[in-house]
């Protein structure tokens, strides 16, 4: 048994991942995981996703890719257990435990739900759920940590009012309480368009792309040739070079935004390179991450089945 406090994240496989991805959540949750004083567990909650994404090719396709990216980052498979949620029945078992002790006016409260009716959307009994299964996930490895971004903050009160509510129905202690960890010191990286860089708002510079598309990315920036500096080009600059330098780079190229795009091109293509030739190298060897999953499964199943026994001897089907 590891002394450690337990770490645990899960990245669902949709949209294809863009610098915002990158400096917003997949490079804090590496640093974190690579500072090494915690046991680290990470996942792509490919059940979450089937909420949204129903086609099995794509589902697919996104889990390698979620998996490579995190790897290209930096992610050493020694230092975390990495897994798919679909690997590991516990997930799916102990949601429906927890459904039973749930109430439907409870989980109404939840904000994704009321923004989903407030669309009018025809909500799915998944999406009503979904709570309740990211409260599986985190609570059967005893987590402390979630580090998880601002908009996932109620699901982990869910998931600690979750664990109370099991312990009182059930007067145990099996479950402790985990702790956001919100990635909010990371700044919202802005889009092409200046605001917040989003797939669903086509406004994203690709983090995995050829050198056209990225060219492509960074000449749509908007500039205002009124403006004094670009901020919208500034702001993104800045994320792959140091202010201090810029300002000057700034100052001395003010008449040709142009040129200033150029350089943005150069840089971001230079700090993306390394990870765009590891992420290749991870696509030319599949069999890399097959074993990566396989090994984070064996582990990830022999830690949640020693908690799932606890949990069926609790509540009596054991
Ligand atoms: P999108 O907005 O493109 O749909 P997701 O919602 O799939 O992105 O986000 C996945 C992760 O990336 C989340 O943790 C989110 O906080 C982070 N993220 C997405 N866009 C940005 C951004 N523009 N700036 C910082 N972090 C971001
Ligand atoms: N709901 C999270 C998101 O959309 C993904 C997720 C699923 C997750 N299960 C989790 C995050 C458990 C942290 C812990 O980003």
């Amino acid at each position: 048994m590891s002394l450690k406090p337990v770490l645990i994240t899960g990245v669902k496989p949709t949209g294809d991942l863009h610098i915002g991805n990158y400096f917003g959540a997949i490079r804090p949750a590496v640093e974190l995981i690579k500072e090494g004083k915690h046991t680290a567990y990470m996942f792509v909650a490919d059940y979450h996703a089937l909420n949204t994404m129903q086609d099995a090719e794509e589902m697919r396709r996104r889990t390698r890719e979620i998996v490579m990216a995190y790897l290209a980052a930096g992610l050493d498979p020694k230092e975390v257990v990495l897994f798919k949620q679909s690997d590991v029945p516990a997930h799916t078992e102990l949601c429906w435990i927890f459904d039973t002790i749930t109430t439907m006016p409870y989980l109404q409260r939840a904000h994704a739900y009321k923004d989903a009716e407030a669309k009018n959307h025809e909500i799915s009994v998944g999406t009503f759920n979904y709570p309740l299964l990211m409260a599986a996930d985190i609570l059967l490895y005893d987590a402390a940590v979630v580090p998880v971004g601002q908009d996932q903050k109620q699901h982990i009160e869910i998931a600690r009012d979750t664990a109370e509510k099991f312990n009182r129905v059930y007067k145990t202690d099996m479950f402790s309480l985990p702790e956001p960890h919100i990635m909010s010191d990371v700044a919202v990286v802005p889009g092409t368009d200046g605001q917040k860089m989003s797939k669903s708002y086509g406004n994203v510079i690709p983090l995995f792309s050829t050198r056209d598309e990225l060219t492509r990315a960074v000449m749509s920036i908007v500039t205002n040739s009124s403006e004094g500096r670009p901020e919208n080009l500034f702001n993104i600059h800045k994320l792959v070079r140091a202010e201090t330098e810029l300002d000057a780079v700034y100052a001395e190229h003010a008449e040709s935004f142009k040129t200033l795009k150029e350089m943005l091109i150069e840089d971001l293509d230079r700090y993306l390179a390394p990870m765009r030739a590891k992420y290749e190298e991870l696509q030319a060897n599949p069999g890399i991450v097959d074993e990566v999953l396989a090994a984070g499964r064996l582990e990830a199943r022999a830690v949640t089945e020693a908690k799932m026994e606890q949990v069926r001897k609790a509540i009596g089907v054991l």
